[in-house]
């Protein structure tokens, strides 16, 4: 069944609410990118008004300015060894909580601050939960302009048709100034694989595959919430 955009932006926003109970005063809070993520900020806005005490880490530009409009204090990633709690969206996540991340092209910064944070949050409306990961949803990779053909036959080569990323008519520039290539592998049986071939591809800085990183993932469904918890062997 199709889920309508309002019944999904109830679902993230449930999901953000529940998220953000994880967060205790004087931690360090990653905050991540894209409109579920912005759920998350607004009410860590709230609660820092309320005289909650955090510094946070921000994984876009686009999210630190929101963050700064709500007055949550701000530090540099290199000032701290490790970030206690993030929050985080995605594009799309499976039974294994293996996710695809960087439809907003916020990825390499969202893999960093994730490699960090001891307690990984992702939070969803119930749309992104996908039985079959990469159908859906093309894999976001981020690479070096200079590199981009290069980078492109290596990726066809392992099966991923993939193209630049545009937007309004324009290669779409990440934060770092790389480019996007938006590849599909269509269903992407083994990730674990297909991570360790694409990390070895020089000029490709940073795919969108998202493995052991989430802790946590809490989806929203309908008006309440479901909590996977990723198990430990
Ligand atoms: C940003 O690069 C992404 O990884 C986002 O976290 C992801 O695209 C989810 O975005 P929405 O919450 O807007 O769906």
């Amino acid at each position: 069944m199709e889920t309508s955009s309002s019944a999904k932006d109830k679902e993230k926003q449930v999901a953000a609410l529940a998220a953000v109970t994880y967060i205790e005063n004087g931690q360090v809070i990653g905050l991540g990118t894209g409109s579920t993520a912005d759920y998350a900020i607004r009410e860590i806005g709230k609660l820092v008004q309320n005289g909650l005490q955090i510094k946070a880490i921000p994984t876009s530009k686009k999210t630190q300015v929101l963050a700064e409009s709500l007055h949550i204090p701000i530090i540099d990633s290199n000032s701290v060894d490790y970030i206690d709690v993030t929050i985080d969206g995605t594009d799309e996540f499976n039974d294994d909580m293996v996710l695809i991340k960087g439809g907003g092209g916020a990825l390499l910064r969202e893999k960093i601050v994730a490699s960090m944070t001891r307690k990984q949050i992702i939070i969803a409306d119930s749309s992104k939960q996908v039985a079959q990961l990469g159908l859906a949803f093309k894999l976001p990779i981020e690479v070096i302009p200079f590199a981009s053909n290069y980078v492109m036959n290596q990726v066809r080569e392992l099966g991923g048709a993939c193209n630049i990323r545009q937007k309004e008519d324009k290669t779409f520039v990440t934060d770092q100034g790389n480019w996007i290539l938006d590849a599909d592998f269509g269903h992407i049986q083994d990730p674990k694989s297909l991570s360790h071939s694409l990390n070895k591809i020089v000029g490709l800085v940073c795919h969108g595959l998202f493995i052991d990183l989430a802790d946590i993932i809490i989806v929203g469904k309908g008006n309440t919430v479901e909590t996977i918890l990723f198990e430990t062997s």
